[in-house]
């Protein structure tokens, strides 16, 4: 089996869409070997208690408290997936920027998705970003992606999937939310099974 870490930081709908799909069969051989959050309030934690997954609450305040640098964390994170025979991390809806003391453990093996195309809209704000721009008459669509994390940029790396996704007049913020989300548990299931299966 390849066991792969799902880190996740709030409502984990991303992961209970691998959950789901390794439940129906649709990632053979996959499984998740732990779901790692960094917010104790993290909705995706219940989930994956839910399904009787392996949950560990790691978060960075105490580092940042005690004035030791974010590698710290970030290496000690390493070692608790490590722990638990991890060979593939997915950070999925995961809000902190991991350094190459983390990535150097797992080297072309971290996945990150972001709710943008490629070189657009990088960090947390990316569909209401992509909102505001159609608003502006600067574009008429926005879309997915999921990738590999090879260093510390945000929101870039080698494109393992893609998907544009419209943006229509009627459209509140709220809609683009909800057909952003519906592409992302979509294609994420489909770059796993592209990388592992
Ligand atoms: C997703 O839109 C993801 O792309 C972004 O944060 C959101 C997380 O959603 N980075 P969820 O926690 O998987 O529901």
């Amino acid at each position: 089996m390849i066991r792969i870490a799902v880190l996740i930081s709030g409502f984990g709908s991303n992961l209970q869409a691998i959950i789901d799909a390794i439940e129906e069969g649709r990632l053979p051989g996959v499984e998740i070997a732990l779901v790692l959050s960094n917010r104790r309030e993290a909705y995706g934690l219940k989930r994956a208690v839910r399904h009787g997954v392996p949950v560990v609450y790691f978060p960075l305040a105490p580092y940042s408290r005690a004035g030791r640098p974010r590698e710290a964390y970030d290496a000690a994170l390493a070692a608790i997936l490590q722990t638990f025979d991890v060979s593939w991390v997915v950070m999925a809806g995961w809000m902190h920027v991991l350094s190459g003391a983390f990535l150097r453990h797992f080297p072309s093996r971290v996945v990150n998705l972001h709710p943008a195309l490629p070189g657009t809209f990088p960090g947390p704000q990316g569909i209401q970003e992509a909102y505001e721009a159609y608003r502006k008459g600067e574009s008429d669509h926005t879309g997915v992606m999921v990738h590999l994390v090879p260093d510390e940029a945000v929101d870039v790396g080698p494109v393992v999937e893609e998907e544009v996704v419209p943006i229509h007049p009627e459209d509140g913020l709220d809609d683009l939310e909800e057909r952003v989300h519906t592409v992302e548990h979509r294609l994420l299931v489909q770059a796993l099974h592209s990388l592992l299966c």
